[in-house]
Protein backbone atom coordinates (compact mmCIF):
# COMPACT_ATOMS: atom_id res chain seq x y z
CA UNK A 1 0.00 0.00 0.00
CA UNK A 2 1.42 3.74 -0.82
CA UNK A 3 -0.34 6.79 0.40
CA UNK A 4 -0.83 9.46 -2.20
CA UNK A 5 -0.30 13.19 -1.44
CA UNK A 6 -0.68 15.82 -3.92
CA UNK A 7 0.91 18.78 -3.91
CA UNK A 8 1.03 19.88 -7.63
CA UNK A 9 0.00 23.34 -8.68
CA UNK A 10 -2.97 21.76 -10.10
CA UNK A 11 -4.77 19.74 -10.35
CA UNK A 12 -4.63 19.73 -5.89
CA UNK A 13 -6.43 18.01 -3.40
CA UNK A 14 -10.22 17.98 -3.19
CA UNK A 15 -11.51 18.43 0.33
CA UNK A 16 -13.64 15.24 1.42
CA UNK A 17 -16.88 18.05 1.85
CA UNK A 18 -16.10 18.85 -1.79
CA UNK A 19 -15.73 14.82 -3.02
CA UNK A 20 -18.70 14.22 -1.20
CA UNK A 21 -21.35 16.94 -2.40
CA UNK A 22 -19.97 16.44 -6.27
CA UNK A 23 -20.79 12.90 -5.84
CA UNK A 24 -24.44 13.90 -5.04
CA UNK A 25 -27.03 12.48 -7.57
CA UNK A 26 -27.07 15.17 -10.54
CA UNK A 27 -30.17 17.37 -10.57
CA UNK A 28 -31.30 19.75 -14.12
CA UNK A 29 -29.66 22.83 -14.63
CA UNK A 30 -33.10 24.00 -15.91
CA UNK A 31 -35.13 24.32 -12.76
CA UNK A 32 -34.95 26.28 -9.58
CA UNK A 33 -32.47 24.04 -7.06
CA UNK A 34 -29.99 24.59 -9.28
CA UNK A 35 -30.52 28.12 -9.69
CA UNK A 36 -30.33 28.69 -6.00
CA UNK A 37 -27.26 26.98 -5.84
CA UNK A 38 -25.86 29.54 -8.50
CA UNK A 39 -27.48 32.34 -6.67
CA UNK A 40 -25.17 31.32 -4.02
CA UNK A 41 -21.85 30.74 -6.15
CA UNK A 42 -22.18 33.89 -7.95
CA UNK A 43 -22.30 36.04 -4.67
CA UNK A 44 -19.28 34.39 -3.11
CA UNK A 45 -17.03 34.00 -6.43
CA UNK A 46 -17.82 38.11 -6.01
CA UNK A 47 -16.64 37.42 -2.35
CA UNK A 48 -13.46 35.50 -3.56
CA UNK A 49 -12.62 37.90 -6.49
CA UNK A 50 -12.61 40.85 -4.52
CA UNK A 51 -15.70 42.77 -7.20
CA UNK A 52 -18.91 44.08 -7.80
CA UNK A 53 -19.28 42.81 -10.83
CA UNK A 54 -20.62 39.17 -11.93
CA UNK A 55 -17.85 36.77 -12.14
CA UNK A 56 -18.59 34.29 -15.27
CA UNK A 57 -17.93 30.64 -15.07
CA UNK A 58 -17.61 28.31 -18.15
CA UNK A 59 -16.89 25.10 -18.73
CA UNK A 60 -13.35 24.58 -20.14
CA UNK A 61 -9.95 24.42 -18.65
CA UNK A 62 -8.34 28.05 -17.68
CA UNK A 63 -6.90 28.73 -20.86
CA UNK A 64 -10.68 28.85 -22.46
CA UNK A 65 -11.48 32.01 -19.91
CA UNK A 66 -7.44 33.03 -21.11
CA UNK A 67 -8.62 32.71 -24.73
CA UNK A 68 -12.41 34.55 -23.89
CA UNK A 69 -10.30 37.31 -22.33
CA UNK A 70 -9.01 37.81 -25.92
CA UNK A 71 -11.86 37.36 -28.02
CA UNK A 72 -14.33 39.31 -26.36
CA UNK A 73 -12.17 41.89 -25.64
CA UNK A 74 -10.19 42.86 -28.98
CA UNK A 75 -10.05 43.10 -32.50
CA UNK A 76 -8.19 41.49 -35.30
CA UNK A 77 -4.99 44.33 -36.16
CA UNK A 78 -5.46 45.35 -32.37
CA UNK A 79 -2.00 45.57 -30.46
CA UNK A 80 -1.66 44.05 -26.93
CA UNK A 81 1.29 44.04 -24.56
CA UNK A 82 2.08 40.25 -23.16
CA UNK A 83 4.79 39.63 -20.24
CA UNK A 84 6.28 36.61 -21.41
CA UNK A 85 8.44 34.51 -18.63
CA UNK A 86 7.27 31.19 -18.77
CA UNK A 87 5.11 28.84 -20.35
CA UNK A 88 1.96 30.66 -19.39
CA UNK A 89 3.12 34.27 -20.20
CA UNK A 90 3.95 32.40 -23.62
CA UNK A 91 0.23 31.26 -23.83
CA UNK A 92 -1.05 34.81 -23.86
CA UNK A 93 0.72 35.90 -27.02
CA UNK A 94 0.06 32.74 -28.64
CA UNK A 95 -3.61 33.14 -28.02
CA UNK A 96 -3.23 36.98 -29.65
CA UNK A 97 -1.64 35.56 -32.78
CA UNK A 98 -4.40 32.89 -33.09
CA UNK A 99 -6.70 35.66 -33.31
CA UNK A 100 -4.54 38.62 -35.28
CA UNK A 101 -3.29 40.58 -32.54
CA UNK A 102 -0.20 41.54 -32.60
CA UNK A 103 1.49 40.72 -29.27
CA UNK A 104 4.16 43.35 -28.07
CA UNK A 105 5.86 41.34 -26.26
CA UNK A 106 7.61 41.99 -22.70
CA UNK A 107 10.24 39.40 -22.81
CA UNK A 108 12.05 38.54 -19.22
CA UNK A 109 13.96 35.81 -18.50
CA UNK A 110 12.17 32.82 -16.68
CA UNK A 111 12.29 33.38 -12.84
CA UNK A 112 12.99 36.89 -12.93
CA UNK A 113 11.30 39.81 -11.18
CA UNK A 114 8.89 41.33 -13.33
CA UNK A 115 10.02 45.45 -13.03
CA UNK A 116 6.53 47.67 -13.19
CA UNK A 117 8.87 50.46 -14.54
CA UNK A 118 9.02 48.35 -18.09
CA UNK A 119 5.74 47.88 -18.49
CA UNK A 120 5.17 51.62 -17.92
CA UNK A 121 8.03 52.13 -21.05
CA UNK A 122 6.44 49.81 -22.93
CA UNK A 123 3.07 51.61 -22.54
CA UNK A 124 4.21 54.92 -23.41
CA UNK A 125 6.16 53.41 -26.48
CA UNK A 126 2.42 51.68 -27.43
CA UNK A 127 0.00 54.14 -26.44
CA UNK A 128 -2.35 52.30 -28.52
CA UNK A 129 -2.42 48.69 -27.26
CA UNK A 130 -5.54 47.73 -26.15
CA UNK A 131 -4.84 45.33 -23.07
CA UNK A 132 -1.51 43.95 -20.96
CA UNK A 133 -1.81 40.86 -20.00
CA UNK A 134 -0.08 39.04 -17.93
CA UNK A 135 -0.11 36.30 -14.76
CA UNK A 136 -0.30 37.02 -10.92
CA UNK A 137 1.97 33.86 -10.30
CA UNK A 138 3.95 32.50 -13.18
CA UNK A 139 3.43 29.01 -12.54
CA UNK A 140 6.19 27.54 -14.68
CA UNK A 141 8.82 29.45 -13.11
CA UNK A 142 7.17 29.43 -9.24
CA UNK A 143 7.46 33.73 -10.01
CA UNK A 144 5.00 36.12 -8.76
CA UNK A 145 4.25 39.24 -10.57
CA UNK A 146 3.45 42.94 -9.31
CA UNK A 147 -0.18 42.89 -10.13
CA UNK A 148 -0.83 45.78 -8.20
CA UNK A 149 1.89 48.34 -9.76
CA UNK A 150 1.42 47.04 -12.59
CA UNK A 151 -2.62 47.95 -12.67
CA UNK A 152 -1.95 51.43 -11.40
CA UNK A 153 -0.03 52.01 -13.84
CA UNK A 154 -2.63 50.80 -16.56
CA UNK A 155 -5.66 52.33 -14.74
CA UNK A 156 -4.27 55.83 -16.50
CA UNK A 157 -4.96 54.71 -20.10
CA UNK A 158 -8.47 54.26 -20.77
CA UNK A 159 -7.66 52.74 -24.03
CA UNK A 160 -5.69 50.01 -22.23
CA UNK A 161 -7.20 46.80 -20.10
CA UNK A 162 -5.53 45.51 -17.36
CA UNK A 163 -5.61 41.46 -17.48
CA UNK A 164 -4.53 38.83 -15.11
CA UNK A 165 -4.10 35.60 -15.33
CA UNK A 166 -4.78 34.44 -11.92
CA UNK A 167 -5.46 31.27 -12.43
CA UNK A 168 -2.21 30.33 -9.52
CA UNK A 169 -3.25 34.12 -8.28
CA UNK A 170 -6.59 33.75 -6.96
CA UNK A 171 -7.17 32.08 -3.28
CA UNK A 172 -3.50 31.85 -3.10
CA UNK A 173 -2.87 35.85 -2.17
CA UNK A 174 -4.13 39.14 -1.80
CA UNK A 175 -5.62 39.99 -5.59
CA UNK A 176 -8.35 42.10 -4.99
CA UNK A 177 -10.01 42.72 -8.17
CA UNK A 178 -12.06 46.46 -8.21
CA UNK A 179 -9.62 47.66 -5.34
CA UNK A 180 -6.50 47.30 -7.55
CA UNK A 181 -8.54 48.26 -11.07
CA UNK A 182 -7.88 44.57 -12.32
CA UNK A 183 -10.08 44.86 -15.50
CA UNK A 184 -10.39 41.07 -15.97
CA UNK A 185 -8.91 38.36 -13.64
CA UNK A 186 -9.31 35.08 -14.66
CA UNK A 187 -9.23 31.50 -12.66
CA UNK A 188 -9.73 28.06 -13.05
CA UNK A 189 -11.11 25.47 -10.67
CA UNK A 190 -8.20 22.75 -10.42
CA UNK A 191 -5.94 25.39 -8.67
CA UNK A 192 -6.61 27.08 -5.14
CA UNK A 193 -10.23 26.21 -5.74
CA UNK A 194 -9.81 22.81 -4.74
CA UNK A 195 -12.04 21.43 -7.35
CA UNK A 196 -11.25 18.76 -9.89
CA UNK A 197 -10.36 20.39 -13.54
CA UNK A 198 -13.36 21.70 -15.70
CA UNK A 199 -14.58 25.25 -14.88
CA UNK A 200 -12.98 28.32 -15.52
CA UNK A 201 -13.16 31.79 -14.26
CA UNK A 202 -13.46 35.65 -15.20
CA UNK A 203 -14.24 38.91 -13.32
CA UNK A 204 -14.89 41.77 -15.78
CA UNK A 205 -15.04 45.30 -14.96
CA UNK A 206 -16.96 47.76 -16.04
CA UNK A 207 -14.67 48.86 -18.61
CA UNK A 208 -13.92 45.68 -19.86
CA UNK A 209 -17.54 45.33 -20.89
CA UNK A 210 -17.07 48.79 -22.87
CA UNK A 211 -14.29 47.06 -24.91
CA UNK A 212 -16.28 44.00 -24.83
CA UNK A 213 -18.78 45.95 -27.55
CA UNK A 214 -16.48 47.27 -29.94
CA UNK A 215 -14.74 43.67 -30.18
CA UNK A 216 -14.56 42.38 -33.52
CA UNK A 217 -13.15 39.07 -33.16
CA UNK A 218 -15.45 36.10 -33.93
CA UNK A 219 -16.92 34.32 -31.00
CA UNK A 220 -19.36 31.52 -30.32
CA UNK A 221 -18.91 29.05 -27.03
CA UNK A 222 -17.23 32.11 -25.10
CA UNK A 223 -19.41 34.77 -26.08
CA UNK A 224 -19.02 36.56 -22.87
CA UNK A 225 -22.44 39.02 -23.35
CA UNK A 226 -24.26 35.54 -23.20
CA UNK A 227 -22.95 34.25 -20.71
CA UNK A 228 -23.49 37.27 -18.53
CA UNK A 229 -27.30 37.26 -19.70
CA UNK A 230 -27.92 33.87 -18.65
CA UNK A 231 -25.18 34.56 -15.27
CA UNK A 232 -27.76 36.96 -14.28
CA UNK A 233 -31.02 35.15 -14.06
CA UNK A 234 -28.86 32.47 -12.54
CA UNK A 235 -28.42 30.00 -15.58
CA UNK A 236 -25.96 29.30 -18.28
CA UNK A 237 -25.27 29.76 -21.76
CA UNK A 238 -24.94 25.65 -22.32
CA UNK A 239 -25.12 23.08 -20.07
CA UNK A 240 -23.00 23.69 -16.96
CA UNK A 241 -20.74 21.55 -15.48
CA UNK A 242 -23.47 20.62 -12.84
CA UNK A 243 -21.54 18.78 -10.48
CA UNK A 244 -18.21 21.01 -10.77
CA UNK A 245 -20.79 24.06 -9.93
CA UNK A 246 -22.06 22.38 -7.05
CA UNK A 247 -18.63 21.28 -5.78
CA UNK A 248 -18.28 24.75 -6.05
CA UNK A 249 -20.61 25.92 -3.62
CA UNK A 250 -19.43 23.58 -1.70
CA UNK A 251 -15.52 24.68 -1.70
CA UNK A 252 -16.64 28.58 -1.59
CA UNK A 253 -18.31 27.89 1.67
CA UNK A 254 -15.20 26.62 3.19
CA UNK A 255 -13.12 29.41 2.22
CA UNK A 256 -15.84 32.23 3.42
CA UNK A 257 -15.83 29.91 6.32
CA UNK A 258 -11.86 30.04 6.83
CA UNK A 259 -11.75 33.91 5.49
CA UNK A 260 -10.21 34.80 2.72
CA UNK A 261 -7.51 36.55 4.84
CA UNK A 262 -6.33 33.64 6.70
CA UNK A 263 -6.18 31.40 3.62
CA UNK A 264 -3.99 33.60 2.18
CA UNK A 265 -1.94 33.52 5.73
CA UNK A 266 -2.05 29.77 5.68
CA UNK A 267 -0.63 29.15 2.48
CA UNK A 268 2.29 32.12 2.60
CA UNK A 269 3.30 30.44 5.63
CA UNK A 270 3.26 26.84 4.10
CA UNK A 271 5.42 28.18 0.64
CA UNK A 272 7.63 30.04 3.46
CA UNK A 273 8.37 26.74 4.85
CA UNK A 274 9.01 24.70 2.08
CA UNK A 275 11.33 27.51 0.52
CA UNK A 276 13.31 27.56 3.73
CA UNK A 277 13.62 23.53 4.24
CA UNK A 278 14.64 24.11 0.78
CA UNK A 279 17.33 26.01 1.78
CA UNK A 280 18.14 24.05 4.40
CA UNK A 281 18.97 21.35 2.57
CA UNK A 282 21.74 23.35 0.41
CA UNK A 283 19.18 24.00 -2.89
CA UNK A 284 18.17 27.10 -4.60
CA UNK A 285 14.79 28.47 -4.88
CA UNK A 286 14.30 29.33 -8.85
CA UNK A 287 12.16 32.31 -8.51
CA UNK A 288 13.74 35.67 -7.74
CA UNK A 289 10.24 37.06 -5.83
CA UNK A 290 9.05 33.33 -5.39
CA UNK A 291 4.99 32.95 -5.25
CA UNK A 292 3.37 31.04 -2.45
CA UNK A 293 1.45 28.98 -4.85
CA UNK A 294 4.29 27.07 -5.58
CA UNK A 295 8.21 26.80 -5.13
CA UNK A 296 10.53 25.95 -7.93
CA UNK A 297 13.57 24.52 -6.55
CA UNK A 298 16.53 24.06 -8.62
CA UNK A 299 18.26 20.63 -8.82
CA UNK A 300 21.62 20.56 -7.34
CA UNK A 301 24.41 20.23 -10.15
CA UNK A 302 24.34 16.96 -11.70
CA UNK A 303 21.03 15.89 -10.37
CA UNK A 304 18.07 15.60 -12.65
CA UNK A 305 15.27 17.79 -11.76
CA UNK A 306 12.87 15.33 -13.38
CA UNK A 307 14.45 11.97 -11.80
CA UNK A 308 13.52 14.44 -8.46
CA UNK A 309 10.31 14.90 -9.28
CA UNK A 310 9.91 11.23 -10.57
CA UNK A 311 11.11 9.75 -7.56
CA UNK A 312 9.51 11.56 -5.16
CA UNK A 313 6.08 10.46 -6.67
CA UNK A 314 6.74 7.01 -7.61
CA UNK A 315 8.82 5.63 -4.61
CA UNK A 316 7.26 8.04 -1.82
CA UNK A 317 3.78 8.96 -2.85
CA UNK A 318 4.40 12.95 -3.18
CA UNK A 319 3.26 14.00 -6.65
CA UNK A 320 4.71 17.55 -7.19
CA UNK A 321 6.03 18.95 -10.45
CA UNK A 322 9.08 18.51 -12.63
CA UNK A 323 9.88 21.68 -14.80
CA UNK A 324 8.38 22.67 -18.13
CA UNK A 325 10.22 23.70 -21.78
CA UNK A 326 13.48 25.15 -21.02
CA UNK A 327 13.23 24.51 -17.23
CA UNK A 328 12.67 20.72 -17.59
CA UNK A 329 15.44 18.28 -15.70
CA UNK A 330 16.16 22.12 -14.33
CA UNK A 331 13.91 22.56 -11.71
CA UNK A 332 11.38 20.73 -9.27
CA UNK A 333 8.15 22.17 -7.68
CA UNK A 334 6.37 21.95 -4.92
CA UNK A 335 2.60 23.52 -4.37
CA UNK A 336 1.48 24.64 -1.82
CA UNK A 337 -1.94 26.33 -2.84
CA UNK A 338 -5.15 24.92 -2.08
CA UNK A 339 -6.21 22.11 0.34
CA UNK A 340 -2.78 22.13 2.15
CA UNK A 341 -1.38 22.50 5.33
CA UNK A 342 1.45 21.78 7.34
CA UNK A 343 1.60 17.91 7.46
CA UNK A 344 1.08 18.04 3.15
CA UNK A 345 4.76 20.61 3.57
CA UNK A 346 6.05 18.38 6.00
CA UNK A 347 5.76 15.36 4.42
CA UNK A 348 6.86 16.67 0.85
CA UNK A 349 10.03 17.72 2.50
CA UNK A 350 10.84 14.36 4.16
CA UNK A 351 9.93 12.73 0.50
CA UNK A 352 12.58 15.39 -0.94
CA UNK A 353 15.20 14.09 1.59
CA UNK A 354 14.80 10.36 0.57
CA UNK A 355 14.77 11.18 -2.85
CA UNK A 356 17.97 13.56 -2.42
CA UNK A 357 19.49 10.77 -0.59
CA UNK A 358 18.92 8.39 -2.86
CA UNK A 359 20.01 10.25 -5.62
CA UNK A 360 23.30 10.43 -3.93
CA UNK A 361 23.52 14.14 -3.00
CA UNK A 362 24.96 14.98 0.09
CA UNK A 363 23.34 16.67 3.09
CA UNK A 364 22.11 16.63 6.63
CA UNK A 365 19.31 14.35 6.33
CA UNK A 366 16.60 15.67 8.79
CA UNK A 367 17.94 19.45 8.37
CA UNK A 368 14.96 20.27 5.38
CA UNK A 369 12.04 18.70 7.93
CA UNK A 370 13.30 20.24 10.96
CA UNK A 371 13.43 23.43 9.31
CA UNK A 372 9.90 22.82 8.26
CA UNK A 373 9.02 22.03 11.61
CA UNK A 374 10.42 24.91 12.99
CA UNK A 375 8.83 27.57 10.42
CA UNK A 376 5.08 26.32 11.06
CA UNK A 377 5.55 25.06 14.80
CA UNK A 378 3.07 27.74 15.57
CA UNK A 379 0.81 28.10 12.28
C1 LIG B 1 -0.76 30.51 -14.44
C2 LIG B 1 -1.47 29.51 -15.31
N1 LIG B 1 -2.07 29.95 -16.42
C3 LIG B 1 -2.73 29.13 -17.25
C4 LIG B 1 -2.81 27.79 -16.99
C5 LIG B 1 -3.52 26.91 -17.92
O1 LIG B 1 -4.68 26.47 -17.33
P1 LIG B 1 -5.45 25.19 -17.89
O2 LIG B 1 -4.46 24.09 -17.99
O3 LIG B 1 -6.50 24.98 -16.83
O4 LIG B 1 -6.03 25.57 -19.19
C6 LIG B 1 -2.19 27.27 -15.84
C7 LIG B 1 -2.23 25.83 -15.57
O5 LIG B 1 -1.40 25.25 -14.94
C8 LIG B 1 -1.52 28.16 -14.98
O6 LIG B 1 -0.91 27.72 -13.88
Amino acid sequence: MQKRYLLAPGPTAIPPEVLLKMAEPIIHHRNPLFEEIVQEVRDNLKYLFGTKNEVLIFASSGTGAMEGAVTNMLSPGDKAICVRSGKFGERWANICKAYGVEAINIDLPWGDILDPAVVEKTLKANPEAKAVYMQATETSTGAKFPVKEVAAIVKDYPNTLMVVDGITGVGVFELPQDAWNIDILVAGSQKALMLPPGLAFAGVSDKAWEFNKNSKIPKFYFNWTKELTNLQKNQTNFTPAISLIIGLMQALQMIKAEGLDNVYKRIDILSQATREAAVALGLKVFAKSPSPAVTAIVAPEGIDGQAIYKSMWKKYGVTGAGGQDQLKGKIFRIATLGYADKYDVITAVSALEFTLRDLGYKFQMGAGVAKAVECLKDA
